[in-house]
């Protein structure tokens, strides 16, 4: 009995993990690149590629792999802010906003 509710709890420990890691790809993305990066005037004015819109980012995704565009904003290259000016995010947060980025855009 103990065994079987041992296992009960790793099998919610995965799911809960599993959404944390999802969400907080969104959350990132909401908090930081969600300015530039969703369409409206901002993003029109920069001229980021609006999330969802596949056709404003073929022309990334034709160009970059994923792993060079986290690294395009990781390290701020090509005119991108480091961290799209997120200071306190970590690298997996920036990370996981681009995998967002891509689930949706792609
Ligand atoms: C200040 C506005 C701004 C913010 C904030 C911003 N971006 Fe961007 N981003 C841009 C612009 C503008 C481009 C297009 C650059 C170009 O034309 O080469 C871009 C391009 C990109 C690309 C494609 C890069 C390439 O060359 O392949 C990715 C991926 C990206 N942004 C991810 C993010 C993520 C993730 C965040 C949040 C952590 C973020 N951006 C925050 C303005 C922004």
């Amino acid at each position: 009995m103990i065994f079987k509710n041992i296992l009960v709890v790793c099998f919610l420990a995965t799911i809960a993990f599993m959404n944390v890691s999802y969400a907080s790809g969104e959350k990132v993305f909401e908090k930081t690149c969600a300015s530039c990066h969703s369409g409206g005037l901002k993003g029109w004015l920069s001229g980021a590629p609006a999330i969802g819109d596949k056709s404003d980012w073929s022309e990334f995704f034709d160009k970059n792999s994923l792993e060079t565009m986290k690294s395009i904003v990781l390290n701020g290259e090509n005119n991108h802010k480091a961290k799209g000016g997120c200071e306190e995010c970590s690298d997996d947060d920036i990370n996981l906003a681009v995998d967002y980025i891509s689930s949706k855009s792609k």
